[in-house]
């Protein structure tokens, strides 16, 4: 029999009176059975988030790390049964979804980091000025408010973790909502934290679907929204709530540009080995995930078959599989409407180079080339196993490229020339460029985020700590400076 799992209302276990069940996209099975909050019991999370609201900000930082690092040395601990998790209700393959757990691991360590150091307080001195004589400013930070944390299916535990790791860092109270398709790993955070001495109401993990959510999103008690998804849900939310502070991680379309300096042998097959595994890593399930490769005219012939050839070499197959590259993405429909994709891209006239076959939730890895600049797969988000090859000519052509899309997540750049990187770091209109590698490169500690519609707002430790608080400043007179 499969056990129900419990859900956390104000650093609680707790159960409801109904449930959903949690499948895998690979084999269909059940994975597990989830306690869904009644409307009363999300009244109670939010409720008591905000009363704790004042307590939970005066919590001495030791507390708050401590908890922070305990849960990084539970996660460690658990790695190999919370990647099994992952891997079975996401379809993610194994080894991606032990990275993940590592990650995660790192995530909650650099919080306690930052609760250690965070808000220690600026000061600065205002006898400038003759009306400022005597006087110091002192500024530091505190919360807006309460958070509510919206994760995606994508990185079930470590985008679960970027939202409530910096929220407790901060001391900022949090009701955090996990994805639907995959709500058991983000599920697992909230079985190590309650082994922490947290305030109760301080956190919450509410499995509550998302028709219910424009409900919390409306609740003036939550006034900061910290949304990871897609372009549409993540934009109908902030419309909704105009005056409310809305960090949004959205879409990307990843381009990697190989430049003329990229040329070696050893160059090019470092580029298309990088360029075909993170095509496919998550089955393309993620917002960096290269899906447009612009290559220079004088390296373009040799990149291609080298693409290819990677991108073939990528082992499909059974999620729990330690040889497996690319499970299934997250669902039979996602797999259709990649599907869909390619073919509107066939038909109007791109050349299928690999791939382009469905099996179920399963969509083969794919390579295109010559792809028409208006399909939909050109311009939006494909969320899929599928890369596009551009050729260009030089490097203000590749950039120009990399920022003909409605998207700026992050861009990977291949060249050795230093003069280039920073070109390319002033030109190209992203959150993130990666010089040397591929857009999907992230660092759990760097600032990330989109320019246009890929989001605002940044996520990364820190950065998430200074978009959950505010800038207060405190003036103090009639000092000797
Ligand atoms: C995302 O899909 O936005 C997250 C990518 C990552 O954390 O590596």
């Amino acid at each position: 029999m499969t056990a129900t799992h419990a859900f956390w209302l104000a650093g609680r276990e707790a159960t409801g009176e109904t449930t959903f069940d949690v499948t895998s996209p690979w084999d269909d099975r059940l994975v597990g059975r989830v306690s869904v909050p009644t409307d009363a019991q999300v009244e109670e999370a939010v409720a008591a988030a905000y009363a704790v609201r004042d307590e939970f900000a005066a919590t001495p930082a030791h507390v708050r790390a401590a908890a922070l690092d305990h849960v990084s040395r539970r996660l460690a601990e658990r790695t190999e049964e919370i990647a099994q998790l992952i891997s079975a209700e996401n379809g993610k393959p194994i080894k991606w979804a032990r990275g993940e757990v590592g990650r995660a691991v790192s995530v909650f360590r650099f919080a306690a980091e930052e609760a250690r150091r965070f808000n220690g307080g600026e000061a600065q001195r205002l006898d400038t000025d003759l009306g400022g004589q005597g006087r110091l400013a002192v500024t530091r930070r505190f919360p807006k408010g309460v958070v509510l944390g919206i994760a995606p299916f994508n990185f079930p535990l470590n985008l679960c973790a970027h939202k409530i790791a910096p929220a407790i860092a901060a001391g900022v109270p949090i009701i955090l909502k996990p994805a639907p398709a995959t709500p058991l790993s983000g599920l697992v955070i909230g079985e190590l934290l309650a082994e922490s001495e947290l305030p109760a109401g301080s956190w919450s993990i509410l499995p509550v679907a998302n028709d219910r959510m424009p409900a919390l999103v409306q609740d003036e008690r939550l006034p900061v929204i910290s949304f990871t998804g897609s372009e549409k849900v993540g934009y109908a939310i902030m419309d909704s709530v105009p005056r409310k502070h809305c960090t949004l991680e959205l879409g990307g379309n990843g381009a990697a540009v190989v430049l003329a300096d990229y040329a070696s042998d050893e160059d090019l097959d470092w580029a298309a080995n990088r360029i075909a595994t993170f095509s496919n890593y998550q089955g393309g399930q993620s917002c960096i995930s290269v899906q447009r490769v612009i290559a220079d005219a004088s390296v373009y012939d040799r990149l291609l078959p080298r693409v290819v050839a990677a991108v073939e070499a990528q082992v499909t197959g059974d999620p729990s599989d330690a040889a497996t590259d690319v499970g299934p993405l997250v669902s039979e429909d996602a797999a259709k409407r990649v599907e869909a994709w390619v073919q509107e891209a066939v038909d109007a006239g791109a050349t299928l180079l690999t791939g382009g076959k469905r099996d179920g939730a399963s969509y083969a890895p794919t390579v295109l080339a010559d792809v028409p600049a208006d399909v939909t797969i050109s311009c939006e988000e494909v969320f899929g196993p599928v890369l596009t090859l551009q050729k260009v000519d030089g490097e203000a052509a590749a950039f120009a490229a990399v920022n003909d899309s409605k998207y700026g997540l992050q861009a990977g750049v291949f060249t050795h020339d230093l003069q280039t990187a920073f070109r390319a770091h002033r030109a190209l209109e992203v959150g993130g460029v990666v010089i040397g590698d591929v857009p999907s490169y992230r660092a759990d500690q760097m600032p990330y985020g989109g320019a246009k519609q890929s989001g605002v707002g940044r996520e990364g430790v820190r950065y998430a700590m200074d978009d959950y608080t505010y800038e207060r400043v405190l003036v103090l007179t009639g000092l000797q400076l």
